[in-house]
């Protein structure tokens, strides 16, 4: 049986690569992730007794906890995914990005290398790395033109920085030590389970609970936004048909202003769920100081991976948001639980 390592895969995006495998593929999936503040192992309660799903409770930063793993399960490929995904944490506190996204991928490297190394044949042919990254290593964009495979890496946040690290890392690693590595850069994922520090659920809560909706500067930066779902089968298409050395840009076609995102969410809202004195939720929007270093614009031209691969979106940013908000209005719990450590960082504390 074809075995799957996928790290982070209790993350918000990793639990949905690891439902995508579950549910459409005869895969065995086995699940390494260190289970920080981020990690979620309800996302995948619907396969915890699946016999194709393991978990392994390891942090990327310990190289002999990777090696136990390579060595127990044997992989015949991985997604790495792990990482700390915050850019407003990044800023407060950027060590644990060095340490995870630099080293933890450092570590994974090797590992999969040494493990690499020791197989024959058809095991060795068909063994895969593939590094999951982000656009935001491309840098800002201004009002015009797209992301490209070939544009030059500028990262501006500490978040973006040790994504483009670990992205240059996977590239040396397939250059000189001959690693069979595929590398994907996505836009900005919204959908179930993202932990409610970011900026879809984070406004959701906030419009349900009656505080402030905090957006940051004049709310005129573009994010190019996909339904994590789309991310996921993407995601799946790169790990099984990608070329070896080439790298993968992902995006929804999906540009819309931060503002314009907040205001869609509460028309969603006003329908959905009307407030009891029949004002909008727009009332509550607050504009707050904006993120420093804020990039203007992101946005994928995803040309290659539709052409290539043909792949492309399911969701509509309307139909998405739609789903994604009825999820957060579905599972109140799963929210209340989480909001106190997610409310302690972003906008107004
Ligand atoms: N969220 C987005 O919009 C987006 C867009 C493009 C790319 N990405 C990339 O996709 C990946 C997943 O993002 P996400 O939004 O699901 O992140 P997330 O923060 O929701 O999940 C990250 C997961 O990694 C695990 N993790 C963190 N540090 C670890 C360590 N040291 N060892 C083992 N596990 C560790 C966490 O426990 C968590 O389960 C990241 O690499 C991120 O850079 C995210």
């Amino acid at each position: 049986m074809k075995k799957i390592l996928i790290t982070g895969g209790a993350g918000f995006i990793g639990s949905a690569v690891c439902r995508y495998f579950l549910a459409n593929t005869d895969y065995q999936v086995i699940n390494l992730d260190a289970l920080t503040y981020a990690a979620d192992l309800k996302a995948l309660s619907d396969f915890e007794k699946s016999p194709h799903y393991s978990f392994v409770k390891a942090d990327i930063r310990n190289a002999e906890q990777l090696a136990a793993a390579f060595n127990e399960y044997k992989p015949s490929g991985v997604m790495h995914l792990a990482a700390e995904s915050h850019v407003d944490r990044s800023i407060d506190g950027p060590s644990d990005f060095i340490q995870t996204n630099i080293v933890g991928t450092f570590n994974i490297l090797q590992e999969a290398r040494k493990y690499y190394e020791s197989l024959e044949g058809a095991a060795k042919n068909a063994f895969r790395f593939h590094h999951i990254s982000t656009d935001e290593v491309y840098g800002s964009l201004g009002a015009e033109g797209f992301f490209r495979e070939d544009t030059p890496y500028a990262p501006n946040s500490p978040y973006s920085a040790s994504k483009a690290s670990s992205d240059h890392l996977v590239r040396a690693w397939l250059h000189t030590f001959g690693l069979p590595t595929v590398i994907s850069n996505c836009s900005n994922n919204y959908g179930p389970f993202q932990f409610p520090e970011k900026l879809i659920p984070l406004m959701i809560l906030n419009c349900l609970e009656g505080r402030p909706l905090p957006v940051y500067g004049d709310g005129l930066n573009v994010r190019d936004w996909l339904y994590v779902d789309d991310h996921a089968e993407a995601l799946a298409l790169v790990f099984e048909k990608g070329v070896i050395g080439e790298k993968y840009n992902i995006g929804g076609h999906n540009e819309v202003k931060n503002i314009e995102v907040v205001k869609t969410i509460c028309a969603i809202l006003d329908e959905l769920q009307p407030r009891s004195d029949g004002s909008s939720y727009e009332s509550l929007i607050t504009y707050v100081a904006d993120r420093p270093g804020h990039d203007v614009r992101y946005a994928i031209d995803a040309s290659k991976i539709e052409r290539e691969l043909k792949w492309k979106p399911r969701e509509t940013f309307e139909t998405g948001l739609k789903r994604t908000i009825q999820w957060y209005l579905d599972n109140k719990q799963w929210w209340q639980d989480r909001k106190q450590i997610a409310t302690q960082r972003l906008g107004l504390k």
